[in-house]
């Protein structure tokens, strides 16, 4: 059995004492669990630096939601991967679609973000997946094929070995979102999967595919049943810090 990726990305959400408090109980939760379960908290820039501090890296990665392509220069605003990886994260989240929405982030620029975050010895986690539009189209592969492909041409096969992918329909985020069927999640990660292998032999095996997506404490088990999905990022049920728990510890259970 091959690890298990659990992860919350608390978008723009909790300040700055609730997360430290949230990552607190995180890290009493990761504490006794087996490595084979991966926990990673995506925090707000703002507490990352500390969250670390107070974080054993082993059991519970801290990743960042962006991040720039450039080492540094004249960019006001932005945070770079010299800059990330100086503070000790671990893990860059890439790609979002809320990014892709509000932000207008594009495959080639994502695929810069990849390559910087892979150059600066971290792991970016590819945000993928396709809009209400392209999936009643019948384009959702297409789409997830064109997003995979593009953000990943920057990278060697050997650098494949490093990325993370995560399939979250946009239909299937948020407040307004209806979560994926289990057998849909997995028709899709089956498509991402033979495209990796195409991309990198058998590493592309290795690459973890996870889901997200109004994940809740109904779907979980099932989502977790499927062959190619290798984990779950989680937004909202995370961020009650008891259903993010019962989530790792039956993964915990299960799964090692
Ligand atoms: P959700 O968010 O679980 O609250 O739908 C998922 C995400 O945006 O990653």
């Amino acid at each position: 059995m091959s690890k298990i990726y659990l992860g919350t990305n608390l978008k723009m959400f909790k300040g700055y004492q609730e997360t430290l408090e949230y990552i607190k109980r995180v890290n009493e939760i990761t504490q006794n669990i087996s490595s084979d379960i991966q926990v990673f908290v995506i925090p707000s820039f703002l507490t990352i630096s500390e969250a670390i501090e107070k974080t054993q890296q082993k059991n519970c990665w801290i990743g960042s939601q962006n991040m720039a392509s450039i080492a540094e220069g004249a960019y006001t605003g932005e945070i770079s991967p010299k800059q990330l990886k100086e503070i000790g994260v671990t893990i860059n989240e890439l790609g979002h679609s809320e990014r892709r929405q509000f932000f207008g982030e594009t495959d080639q620029e994502l695929a810069k973000k990849v390559k910087a975050s892979v150059d600066f010895k971290m792991r970016p986690l590819l945000c993928v997946g396709e809009n209400a539009l392209e999936k009643d189209s019948n384009a959702s592969s297409a789409t997830v094929l064109r997003q995979l492909q593009i953000g990943l041409a920057k990278l060697t096969v050997e650098e494949l070995k490093n990325v993370m992918i995560a399939y979250e329909p946009v239909w299937a985020i948020g407040e307004n979102g209806v979560p994926a069927e289990p057998t849909y999640v997995e028709e899709i990660h089956q498509v991402m999967r033979d495209c990796l292998m195409t991309l990198a032999g058998e590493i592309g095996q290795e690459i973890p595919l996870l889901y997200g997506g109004s994940v809740n404490l109904a779907n979980y088990q099932e989502l977790l049943s499927k062959k190619n999905v290798d984990g779950l990022f989680i937004g909202r049920t995370a961020w009650e810090i008891e259903k993010f728990k019962e989530i790792i510890l039956f993964a915990n259970k299960n799964y090692v």
